[in-house]
């Protein structure tokens, strides 16, 4: 994996006090230690934050997320006419599908578009149930022939991990292979679930914080991401 200055592979020593009992070593998480991408969740985290500059400091932190998920997709060289004469180059040489989870991870779309702009979009509609905090599908629209493509599943708050599973499982059921997922934070049990479930899928994410609260909310966490993106608190 390249970005190896940016990531540090199943390492939370240094970002959280290390989850003990919940998961299994080794699990396939990268935390993502590059200084602008903690200054941008230090934004998103403070309780003060706007929404507007909760918008920003997605899309900033999104950039860069998925610059490090996706280092190492395949690219092929190509030659292109510069004014002064032919330069050889390399484009990506796969197809690209990324996955909102729907709303919240609407808020990390536009900035992995703009890295990726071929890219082509499915959306998996879920909604928490607020007392029991399972969740629901509402909505799916994936694109075809997802077994030739890098699926990059974008969705900032990874908790119980009932979400990230059931997102997962509408993927691999519509023959998706490779599959990516970004989050802003997670937490161990939301970590575990996917180990658990989808052991192959690479989890990329700034941190692993400490727990849920009663209510299936990560602490610290940010609070409810969706609700501080659209202002709907
Ligand atoms: C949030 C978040 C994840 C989910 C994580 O969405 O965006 O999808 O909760 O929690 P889990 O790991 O316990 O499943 P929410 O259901 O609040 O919907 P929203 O994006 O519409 O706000
Ligand atoms: N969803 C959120 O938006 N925040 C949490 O802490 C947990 C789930």
């Amino acid at each position: 994996m390249q970005g190896a200055s940016a990531i540090s592979h199943r390492d939370y020593s240094t970002l959280s006090p290390r989850p003990t009992s919940v998961y299994s070593d080794p699990v396939p998480v990268h935390i993502v230690t590059h200084p602008l991408v903690h200054d941008a969740l230090v934004t998103l985290r403070d309780k003060h934050t706007t929404p507007e500059h909760f918008r920003r400091a997605a899309t900033r932190i999104s950039v860069l997320l998925a610059t490090v998920a996706l280092s190492d997709l395949p690219a092929r060289d190509v030659t292109v006419e510069t004014p002064l004469g032919p330069a050889p180059g390399r484009r990506i040489g796969a197809d690209v599908v990324v996955v909102p989870v729907l709303r919240a991870g609407l808020g990390m779309l536009d900035a992995v578009l703009e890295l990726v702009p071929g890219a082509r979009v499915g959306h998996i509609g879920l909604q928490r149930d607020e007392m029991t905090a399972v969740a629901s599908q509402y909505y799916s629209k994936l694109p075809s022939r997802l077994d030739a493509s890098h699926v990059l599943m974008i969705d900032p708050m990874l908790a119980t991990g009932g979400s990230a599973v059931a997102a997962l499982d509408l993927l691999h059921g519509a023959g998706a292979r490779v599959i990516r997922m970004i989050c802003i934070v997670a937490a161990p049990e939301g970590v575990a679930l996917v180990e658990r479930h989808h052991p192959g899928v690479d989890i990329y994410t700034p941190v692993v914080d400490r727990q849920l609260d009663a209510q299936k909310y990560i602490v610290p966490g940010l609070g409810d991401f969706g609700d501080r993106l659209y202002g709907t608190i």
